[in-house]
């Protein structure tokens, strides 16, 4: 359980003001879930995911993991149970080669060789990493790099993943993979993972879609509740989904489009069962 109450935070910019970036925060996310975070540029989706790993710490309030404080002095325990991948992936590779930074992570944990040996093959291979395990990290392209960061994170079997637009480097289909990927762990091991992300398509494949707006917490539920709201998340500069746009314009005309419609399958089948009638869109 990630527990954030009361949560503030300000980057303090030399004379200048402190910038705002998480203003009272209140959110829980149980064992298990599949969040999708979303919230236009600035919106303080990144600040929130290093205050998570004691990257960066509270002004005001405090973020429990699974009941421990996140705190410098708990670091490594935190560390144990969520993994993080940053929107840079330069960040976060540490060794020269691409199937020992994957291990880096499971032998800082102290595991027997055969179990590290175990998490790097289903960590490169989830990633689709394995015809480059001995690669130099210096020749890989970004997209290859932020593969092994999330392979490194998966390493880990944490709690929680934690990525930060995981996908902006990645092809579509690698994406694709990825989600399915997380959705599987997700199924078998009880990992949860909170997803930021810009893209409404993976947004609405997560149990649950968290909006952050200027710092603050402004909508939290499934993703058909969320993409109902078209009008109030393009007032944040948010986009919905293609086909709960098209629902939202077909209802706005009077057209009875019933239902969650969340993607085009949802919104042909609704239509199927609406009463014919001539519609201009
Ligand atoms: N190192 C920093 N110093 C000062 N201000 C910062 C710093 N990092 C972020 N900010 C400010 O804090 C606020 C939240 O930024 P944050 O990076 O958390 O947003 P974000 O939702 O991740 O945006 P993006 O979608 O562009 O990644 C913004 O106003 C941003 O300008
Ligand atoms: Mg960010």
């Amino acid at each position: 359980m990630i527990e954030i109450e009361g949560v503030s935070f300000a980057y303090r910019t030399g004379e200048a003001d402190a910038v705002p970036a998480l203003r009272e925060l209140e959110l829980r996310i149980g064992a298990g879930q599949l969040v999708a975070i979303i919230g236009h540029n600035g919106s303080g989706k990144s600040t929130l995911v290093k205050l998570l790993t004691a990257v960066l710490h509270p002004l005001e309030g405090e973020i429990r993991i699974d009941g421990i404080p996140v705190r410098e002095e708990n670091q490594w325990e935190i560390r144990e149970r969520v993994a993080v991948v940053f929107q840079d992936p330069d960040d976060q590779l540490i060794m020269n080669r691409v199937a020992d930074d994957v291990a880096f992570g499971p032998e800082n944990l102290g595991l027997a060789r055969e179990e590290i040996e175990r998490r790097v093959a289903f960590a490169l291979g989830a990633l689709g990493l394995e015809g480059i395990s001995g690669t130099l990290i210096e020749d890989l392209s970004p997209g290859e790099k932020q593969r092994v960061a999330i392979a490194g994170a998966l390493a880990m079997q944490p709690h929680f993943l934690i990525l930060d637009e995981p996908t902006s480097l990645l092809p579509a289909p690698v994406a694709v993979r990825l989600i399915s990927t997380i959705k599987d762990l997700n199924r078998r091991e009880g990992m949860g993972v909170l997803h930021v992300t810009h893209s409404m398509s993976e947004a609405v494949l997560f149990d649950r879609v968290v909006v952050l707006d200027e710092g603050r917490l402004v909508m939290d539920g499934a993703p058909a509740e969320v993409f109902r709201r078209v009008d109030e998340l393009r007032e944040i500069g948010l986009d919905v989904p293609l086909a709960a746009s098209l629902a939202h314009r077909l209802r706005s005309r009077g057209v009875p489009v019933e239902g969650d419609i969340l993607d085009l399958a949802d919104l042909r089948a609704a239509l199927t069962k609406a009463p014919r009638r001539r519609t201009r869109l």
